[in-house]
């Protein structure tokens, strides 16, 4: 097994759940060995067209060549296919394909292939064993770490799914040459986040390389990449099902989330709605008097540097904001509530906060953020 770098591995820690992942460039090119080293019956690969011809089909010829069955799904690209009609076709395919118990689903591509994958090996004959290889930036520093799997429903995102470990992640960072740039970008927003709630050295790290990181590429992006996974890591192998500390990972998503479902899925990207939220959680923040004045405005230019936007939306109202954030999973009994963070570096658990000084809040925002240049 050759690469060009070194490889960097991390586990997340569950007792017989534990899994490693893997970081490096050229990772692809040993992905078949770390397969077949689980000794699948057979492997279905979940990806898109366009990936699967980068990136699947090479993997797959391999375990072709060493005797493994291997069934290329392909779904279109999109959060639109994150649904349920998409899970079931996908199992029915499986299952006309004969897939048995030893099967291993391989989730090529970013974090709508990883949930959607990994929900179909949940639910595939009680479950079965997924691998993830994350192709997005944003996959690779979040989504595909965790076993938080699902789609959405018309009624909401994220409302159907499990907590479901993968066996392996591996995290090939030459994939993200041919990730288009609005997507890293959106990708820069979580790793920022990790910063911001857990590591101020991260975010130091971060903000000096903003400029290479804005143009997609950094000397120091696979370090970037496993500092954020280590994170990721620790807090879920410390809280699972998000009992208590991992809802700190929800930085910026009330908003965010909200911001998304408004705009219809697709308008915003996952990470541009959190780099919007995320300010908007620090300005709540100052306005509660639990973070430090001006972290707001630190963020913002953090942000912009890296080439993201943090004005709300034009046209977006904020009683559908409202109304949408009380019906959030993150939600109860319909009151909001929020990650503030005590400074930047260290996030404090979620609390309730009212709807007047929510909406003051939003009112605030557009106030001094609301210019869109980044
Ligand atoms: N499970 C979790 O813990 C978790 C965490 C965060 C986000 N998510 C989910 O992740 C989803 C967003 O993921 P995303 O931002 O990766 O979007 P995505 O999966 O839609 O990918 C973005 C686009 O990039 C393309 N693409 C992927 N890899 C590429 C590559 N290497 N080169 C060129 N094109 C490539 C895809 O085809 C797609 O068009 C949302 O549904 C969000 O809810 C899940
Ligand atoms: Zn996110």
């Amino acid at each position: 097994m050759e690469s060009n770098t070194p490889i960097l591995t991390l586990g997340v820690s569950l007792d017989s759940r534990s899994y490693p992942i893997l970081i490096g460039s050229g990772l692809l090119r040993q992905a078949a060995a770390h397969i077949t080293s689980l000794q699948p019956s057979q492997v279905a690969v979940v990806t898109h067209p366009r990936l699967a011809q980068w990136y699947a089909e090479p993997v797959g010829a391999v375990l072709a060549q060493q005797g493994i069955p291997v069934h290329l799904l392909t779904v279109p690209p999109g959060e639109r296919t994150k649904r349920w009609e998409v899970v079931g076709r996908l199992l029915r395919q499986m299952a006309q394909r004969a897939l048995d118990r030893r099967c291993v689903v391989l989730a090529i591509g970013g974090g709508v292939i990883g949930d959607l994958a990994g929900f179909v090996a949940a639910c595939y004959l009680r479950g079965v064993r997924y691998v993830q290889v994350p192709t997005t930036l944003l996959a690779q520093v979040d989504s595909s770490v965790g076993g938080k799997t699902g789609v959405n429903l018309p009624e909401g995102k994220n409302l159907v799914g499990a907590f479901y470990q993968p066996s392996l992640v591996l995290i090939d960072t030459d994939t993200l040459k041919t990730l288009p740039i609005r997507h890293f970008r959106a990708g820069l927003a979580e790793i920022l986040k990790y910063g911001i709630i857990a590591d101020e050295s991260l975010w130091q790290l971060v903000h000096d390389e903003a400029h290479w990181l804005r143009h997609g590429s950094s000397a120091h992006l696979a370090d970037i990449i496993h500092r954020c996974c280590e994170i990721k890591a620790k807090i879920v192998s410390e809280d699972e099902t998000e009992q208590g500390v991992r809802a700190i990972l929800n930085f910026g998503h009330t908003l965010g989330h909200a911001l998304e479902a408004v705009s219809s899925y697709g308008r915003l990207l996952h990470g541009e709605a959190v780099a919007i939220g995320m300010v908007f959680a620090t300005l709540l923040g100052e306005l509660q008097g639990i973070t430090p004045q001006g972290s707001a405005e630190q963020m913002t230019s953090a942000l912009r540097a890296l080439g993201l936007s943090v004005a709300l939306p034009l046209g977006v109202s904020h009683e559908e904001l409202l109304a949408v954030m009380a019906r959030d999973k993150k939600a109860r009994g319909g009151h909001l509530r929020f990650v503030l963070i005590e400074r930047i570096g260290q996030a404090r658990l979620p609390m309730v906060v009212n709807e007047k000084e929510v909406i003051h809040a939003l009112q605030v925002h557009r106030e001094r953020f609301g210019r869109a240049s980044t």
